[in-house]
């Protein structure tokens, strides 16, 4: 799969915290996970921004989660926010696109964006035309960076002809690895940021779900719809028991718990520019989550992972396929 993890430890090494976790923003939605107050919320953002992140992802329909942002990081340059666009069904006029725009840059008072990554559900759409209006936005200054999320490869591939794009960022963990197929490589030859969600999928990839029985029924929870889903298609809860308990083993050696073993795991895949691990407000999991980076885990423990891996779960399809319903 073109992996080479001497190299990847080596770019990895010279990384700091600010350059290698974004704060993932979907948790400020009480749609989708537990419901914080707007002063947990705030004490939560101080406490990440003391430990050194500089960069914030959310998107247009995680609920107040701009807004909220926004407020928090009012006034904050030294802070980037990375927001998304997301296109579900057909294609959007340029008075929509400037609507979505115009919507994000007010509620997270900004006057430009520091880039806005494209979602785009519906592959047989041809959207040239909507990459025309955000390019134009691009040479305005109003949007400083452009990416993609959940692109497969043909889409990627397409869009590179439209835009310059700098980063896409796509779901990759121990468990779900259709990223290493083929995106990876594209990416690095194109010199795109892999940018990841999902590094702890939701949570499951930690000491709290080592030895449970069966996965916790969690249907409001994005962790029990998003997350557990997810499972399903890759494998089953044995293995990621199974999983868990490898990860537990390797990281004894490095007094690093499950959850570290995962972080430290993946940014250590080639093309991974950071990893966008979701807010938690539980201090300790902030820690444990803030010092996964070091020590590097050695490179044949980490092959030892990719196979164990590889022998548990399968990688059917291209990225965001079965999401997207193909
Ligand atoms: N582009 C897309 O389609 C897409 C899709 C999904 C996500 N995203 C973005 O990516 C971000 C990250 O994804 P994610 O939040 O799903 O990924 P994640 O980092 O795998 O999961 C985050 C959740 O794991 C739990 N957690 C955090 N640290 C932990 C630790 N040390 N030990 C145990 N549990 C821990 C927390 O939940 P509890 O504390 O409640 O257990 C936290 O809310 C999202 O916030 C969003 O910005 C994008």
């Amino acid at each position: 799969m073109g992996n080479n993890p001497q190299t990847a430890a080596m770019n990895t090494q010279a990384k700091t915290i600010a350059d290698s976790i974004i704060l993932g923003c979907w948790q400020l939605d009480d749609r989708s996970w537990k419901s914080l107050t707007e002063e947990d919320i705030e004490r939560t953002i101080g406490t990440y921004q003391a430990w050194g992140v500089r960069i914030f992802d959310t998107a247009d329909i995680y609920g107040r989660s701009e807004r909220l942002l926004g407020k928090c990081l009012k006034g904050r340059t030294d802070c980037k926010i990375y927001t998304k666009a997301v296109f579900f069904n057909g294609l959007p006029t340029p008075k929509q696109i400037q609507s979505k725009v115009e919507n994000s840059l007010r509620n997270l008072q900004r006057d430009y964006l520091d880039c806005l990554q494209v979602h785009w559900h519906n592959p047989q759409l041809d959207f040239a035309e909507t990459f025309k209006v955000l390019n134009r936005y691009l040479e305005q200054g109003k949007i400083h960076q452009l990416g993609v999320t959940n692109f497969d490869t043909l889409m990627l591939k397409k869009a590179l002809e439209y835009a310059p794009i700098q980063t896409h960022q796509v779901q990759y963990s121990l468990i779900d690895r259709r990223v290493e197929k083929s995106m990876q490589e594209l990416c690095v030859e194109n010199n795109i940021q892999l940018l990841c969600y999902g590094p702890l999928a939701g949570g499951f990839l930690s000491d709290k779900f080592l030895g449970v029985k069966s996965p916790p029924a969690e249907g409001e929870h994005a962790r029990g719809f998003y997350y557990s889903n997810m499972i399903a298609k890759h494998g089953d809860w044995q293995g990621v028991q199974t999983l868990l308990s490898k990860m537990a083993e390797i990281g004894k050696k490095y007094q690093f718990s499950v959850s570290q073993v995962a972080l430290n795991w993946l940014i250590q895949q080639p093309g991974v520019g950071a990893m966008i691990s979701g807010l938690t407000e539980n201090r300790q999991q902030i820690q444990k989550n803030m010092e996964s980076l070091q020590p590097l885990i050695r490179s044949e423990d980490i092959q030892e992972l990719s196979r164990c891996s590889d022998e548990l779960f399968e990688q059917v399809g291209d990225i965001y396929s079965y999401e997207r319903g193909v």
